[in-house]
């Protein structure tokens, strides 16, 4: 029987991947502009570690991570998202206690079982940003305007930048308060998640997919109108700082996030053009997380990209560059095909794209394949003219076809291909 991939974990086929690797140099580039510098952590962590910092409660940790025992019995849990992880690791090594060690970024792919649809999937791959150490508005209006600059570096169209404060331990207290009155008056309306939710975590309410919860919610009391002095304080910088950037933003009260780490500033970036997963990246500030999980009491932001939502959303028209000089060998018969096989290996060991045929095809079949791999150059070698100790050389774009001596032939080759880029 077929085996095939599993449902929302997707290949990425080589004519997509150009894009791929396109988007992430665009994002290498802009993010090291910014100071930031790329770190790798495991796929693979603690399943604690995530239940710690996304939070019990939370849709993710509750529904869909990817846990597992391992052979010893150890839960391991697929990473949903990579801010715990770089905190993990930023702890783990005493990265704190080296002040060039403060920016980081990732990219990779990230583990959710949720039900899979256009823009959502099982396995989908963020590309992260994190800021450690840092608490001055200044860094999150930084952080959202380098997040706007790489979108608008893609081209992405129509995205609009949302953001919410979800205050400090100070002002959720009243306001946790006063949401759990709010639902107790409406219990009987919840869905059964929310049931639990109201007594657990009422926050998370706001999360709800449910249709009679997404109304209630729309009524209930928001953290915005809790505000301590300081944390309004610090959303009116942060409100500041965006505007002196020249950057728009709509105020979502309704906006918490899906996870629990989050403290003052959060935001998204939305879309209108992917249906209903609109969120192209999103992020905020956690400011407690880093003492959470053991280390020093460090503030904390960043956010995630979703890259498949980025590569969806790019204008088809954009032209990824191949190399420019590709060169085909057609060799017709056994001895020419020797030669050219040791061309190739040369000219290969000096940088050039060369490929060849290997299966004895006609010229006309080896000029279509040439065709299709791009080649912007054909060198023809028959037994015709290995007997006169040339081989031709077409351009594909000119059709303008000249014999090259064999003798000093890869240099001569090297010299022509070299220019032509
Ligand atoms: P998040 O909002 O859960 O945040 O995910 C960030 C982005 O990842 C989303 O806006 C979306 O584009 C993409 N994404 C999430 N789930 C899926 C999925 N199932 N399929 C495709 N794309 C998806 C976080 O993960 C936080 N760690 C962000 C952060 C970093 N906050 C602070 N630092």
């Amino acid at each position: 029987m077929l085996i095939t991939g599993i449902k929302g974990i997707n290949d990425i086929l080589p004519d997509d991947v150009g894009k791929w690797q396109w988007v992430e140099s665009v994002a290498r580039r802009i993010f090291s502009n910014f100071g930031f510098q790329e770190i790798r952590i495991p796929l693979l962590e603690k399943t604690e570690l995530f239940a710690r910092s996304i939070g019990e409660s939370t849709d993710i940790v509750e529904k869909e991570m990817y846990t597992f025992p391992d052979r010893n019995g150890q839960l391991l849990t697929l990473r949903p998202e990579a801010t715990a992880s770089v905190v993990r690791a930023f702890i783990q090594h005493r990265l704190h206690l080296n002040p060039t060690m403060r920016k980081f970024y990732t990219i990779g792919p990230m583990f959710r079982h949720e039900r899979p649809q256009k823009g959502r999937y099982r396995q989908f791959h963020q590309i992260n940003a994190e800021v450690f150490a840092m608490d001055d508005p200044m860094v999150d209006a930084e952080v959202i305007y380098m997040l706007l600059v790489f979108l608008e570096e893609l081209n992405i169209p129509d995205v609009t930048l949302h953001i919410n404060s979800m205050g400090c331990p100070d002002c959720r207290q009243p306001f946790r308060k006063s949401l759990t009155e709010y639902l107790g008056r409406v219990s009987d309306k919840l869905c059964s998640d929310c049931q639990r939710r109201r007594l657990t975590n009422p926050l998370r309410i706001f999360d709800c997919k449910v249709e009679p919860c997404k109304q209630l919610v729309r009524e209930a009391p928001v953290l915005l109108d809790y505000l301590c002095n300081d944390c309004l304080s610090n959303f009116e910088g942060v409100k500041e700082h965006l505007t002196s950037l020249g950057i728009g933003y709509t105020i979502d009260p309704h906006m918490v996030r899906g996870l629990d780490y989050y403290n003052r500033t959060t935001f998204e970036a939305l879309t209108p053009h992917l249906g209903a997963q609109n969120a192209v990246g999103g992020g905020g500030r956690y400011d407690g997380l880093m003492e959470t999980l053991g280390g020093p009491d460090l503030p904390a932001t960043g956010f995630a990209i979703g890259m498949e939502r980025l590569i969806l959303l790019l204008d088809e028209k954009i032209e990824i560059e191949k190399d420019s000089n590709r060169l085909f060998l057609a060799c017709l018969g056994n001895e020419c095909q020797k030669r050219g096989f040791q061309f190739a290996q040369q000219l290969r060991l000096r940088n050039i794209f060369v490929e060849m045929d290997y299966e004895s095809r006609s010229l006309k079949a080896q000029m279509r394949r040439a065709d299709k791999l791009g080649a912007t150059h054909v060198l023809i070698l028959g037994d015709d003219e290995l007997a006169k100790g040339v081989a031709t050389l077409r351009n594909m774009e000119t059709s303008v076809q000249e014999d090259i001596p064999l003798e000093g032939i890869v240099e001569e080759l090297l010299q022509r291909l070299r220019s032509a880029m």
